[in-house]
């Protein structure tokens, strides 16, 4: 993961615009963070890095003129959170300067074979080789300029990189980018140049870039920007245009990124639908999928891939495919898929979830597919994210910049697009009638609203999370279509809360987790009119009889629940919907029951300990 940043042009605080730019990519990573740059009329670079997230780091730096610098923020992979350990990455001689997103697998080697060859190393990252190994290249002979030098470093290079570079010796920024994202900014008159692992860093100074793909170098001066692929030729390349504003990008009054983007969910699944459910015409229609009535009749096996949030999107989406486009449907863990040898054929979809689209394993797995002869589809949120260009077809879910770690309105968007597509492919494979794809379309369209209800009513969460927020463990109780739902709530709470909670699809209770069961130890349980309501009170009854305290979320109007629960349990009510949307509804009271779990106890909302918001490395 990590975040990586740079400026070079008319502007002589260019440590100031980098730092400015970290703090917008520390979602990425806040375990240290530095910048180096070059300071006007010296020829030395200088240096500001530590331990800790960025604002503090900044605070040791003392303004001064330069209009080149580059900047880093670390999710520790190699080498604990350390001074010695924060990037930038300085050479033996101190001329020059990286900073890196990505693992360099043949560090040890190429750390070795460095040694060897007199080069000092003081730190414990695998990052600090590209340093020394750049090093070894520059200036060699004093014909070497840094770009050639990057371009024989980085053909040594095993794993994964964004990169920056600079040096003391000449005015410009070079970039490569070999399975971590690199998007130069270009600033409006083309007298400046960004370096941005997103483009979210880049809104408030451009929004006009260009994201380099893998193997391709960018050589950044004052005033140009040049582009060649790894053997120095040039590549042409298409500026595009961030679709989104600084201010979707902001807090706009709300304590946390994580709460505001709760609050957004209704506007989201707006946007993920327009132009696309079409409820006069009673269907779903989706554009970007391009696929001809007889290839989706074809398809013979979906398969998804994702990691975390975006998985639990995808388990949901198979209950969807198989019960409205009888599509069978697997889902797999990116990080397994890839190495499990898959079986697949051009009629096996295998489509991609993902928020960031840099997702490292999943990026892996949707290669993989593609090698074994699979058709592939992204669903995904950043616009030109590798994901999002990689894959064969795709679908944005157009959520708008999410910021906080823990994923909430992009897991709403995911599933809408989702649901969006199941019910395109069983129209076009008459899997559903006329009539009850209405009725589904006319709902769907009426979800918005009530996620606002429950919105509107987020202090009844808020209070019971407040009676409830002291205990360790918690058991996470759904079934059907509310057994992903469980497990992204319990997903949630453990992100960002750090209570342990285990989500469980609710006839499994009685093989193993009900041993646990007693009055330390609560259960949060979905319990909505749907088939498999009376199985889910047998449940609770189950839990009552056993001393468990319950949260449950259940539909308005039912009064039954209540009549079993005792004076120390919850009930939360949504409003009702069929039974296929409850998703819609259920999961919204469990981002806010973490929500309001973690800010009682303390935790850092946004940016949970250890975590990170894209994981680019394997
Ligand atoms: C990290 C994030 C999660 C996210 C997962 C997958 O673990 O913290 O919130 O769900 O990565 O990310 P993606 O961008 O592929 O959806």
């Amino acid at each position: 993961m990590c975040g990586i940043s740079a400026y070079i042009g008319k502007e002589n605080n260019a440590a100031e615009i980098v730092f400015n730019m970290l703090s917008r990519l520390e979602y990425r990573g806040y375990d240290s963070a530095g910048v180096a740059y070059v300071k006007e009329g010296n020829d030395k670079i200088s240096v500001v890095k530590d331990i800790g997230m960025v604002e503090n780091v900044r605070e040791q730096y003392i303004s001064e003129h330069s209009d080149l610098c580059i900047g880093h923020t670390r999710w520790a992979t190699h080498g604990e959170p350390s001074k010695i350990n924060a990037h930038p990455h300085l050479d033996c001689k101190q001329e020059l300067a990286i900073v890196h997103n990505g693992i360099i697998e043949n560090y040890l080697a190429l750390k070795k074979m460095l040694e060897d060859e007199g080069h000092k190393f003081v730190s414990a990252t695998d990052s600090e080789v590209i340093a020394h190994l750049i090093e070894k290249f520059y200036n060699k002979d004093d014909v070497l300029t840094l770009e050639d030098a990057v371009r024989q470093a980085i053909a040594l290079l095993r794993g994964s990189y964004g990169i920056a570079v600079i040096s003391s010796k000449e005015e410009k920024i070079v970039a490569a980018r070999l399975g971590s994202p690199i998007i130069v900014g270009i600033g409006k008159d083309k007298d400046e140049y960004f370096v941005s692992s997103d483009t979210n860093a880049l809104l408030p100074y451009t929004n006009s870039t260009i994201p380099l793909n893998d193997g391709e170098i960018a050589i950044l001066t004052k005033n140009d920007c040049r582009i060649t692929n790894k053997d120095a030729i040039p590549v042409q390349k298409k500026i595009e245009k961030i679709l989104y504003d600084l201010q979707s990008a902001e807090k706009d009054g709300y304590a946390h990124y994580m709460l505001k983007e709760i609050f957004e969910q209704p506007r989201v699944i707006n946007e993920t639908m327009r132009g696309r459910l079409k409820v006069e015409e009673g269907l779903a229609k989706l554009g970007g999928v391009r696929m001809k009535d007889e290839e989706i009749r074809n398809i013979s096996r979906i398969i998804f891939i994702a990691c975390g949030t975006s998985l639990h999107a995808g388990m949901l989406g198979k209950y969807l495919m198989e019960e409205i486009a009888r599509i069978p449907t697997e889902v797999e863990y990116a990080s397994e898929f890839k190495y499990k040898f898959p079986v697949l054929d051009k009629n096996t979809l295998v489509i991609a979830i993902s928020q960031s689209g840099e997702t490292a394993d999943t990026i892996a797995s949707l290669r993989e597919a593609r090698e074994r002869g699979a058709n592939t589809l992204g669903i995904v949120n950043v616009v030109g994210s590798t994901i999002a260009r990689e894959a064969k077809k795709g679908v944005y879910i157009y959520a708008g910049p999410e910021i906080g770690v823990a994923s909430t309105k992009a897991f709403t968007a995911q599933i809408t697009a989702l649901y969006l597509l199941s019910l395109y492919f069983g129209r076009i494979r008459n899997t559903i009638s006329g009539f009850a794809l209405r009725e589904i379309v006319e709902e769907f369209a009426r979800i918005p609203e009530k996620v606002q209800k429950i919105l509107d009513n987020a202090n009844v969460i808020k209070d019971v999370a407040d009676k409830f927020y002291n205990y360790r463990d918690f058991l996470y109780l759904g079934r059907g279509y509310n057994f992903p739902i469980v497990l992204e709530g319990a997903l949630k709470l453990k992100e960002i809360s750090y209570i342990h909670a285990e989500g469980y699809p609710a006839g499994e209770m009685k093989h193993g987790p009900i041993a646990m069961i007693d009055e330390n130890f609560p259960t949060m349980v979905i319990l909505v009119k749907d088939n498999v309501y009376n199985k889910l009170m047998n449940n609770v009854e189950e839990i009552k009889a056993r001393h468990g305290r319950i949260v449950a979320i259940t539909t308005e109007g039912d009064g039954d629940v209540k009549k079993i629960l005792k004076e120390h349990d919850e009930v939360i009510y949504i409003p009702k919907t069929l039974p296929i949307f409850y998703p819609f509804l259920t999961v919204v009271p469990l981002q806010l029951f973490a929500y309001f779990c973690a800010l009682k106890l303390g935790r850092n909302v946004d940016k949970p300990r250890n975590l990170a918001k894209s994981v680019t490395v394997e």
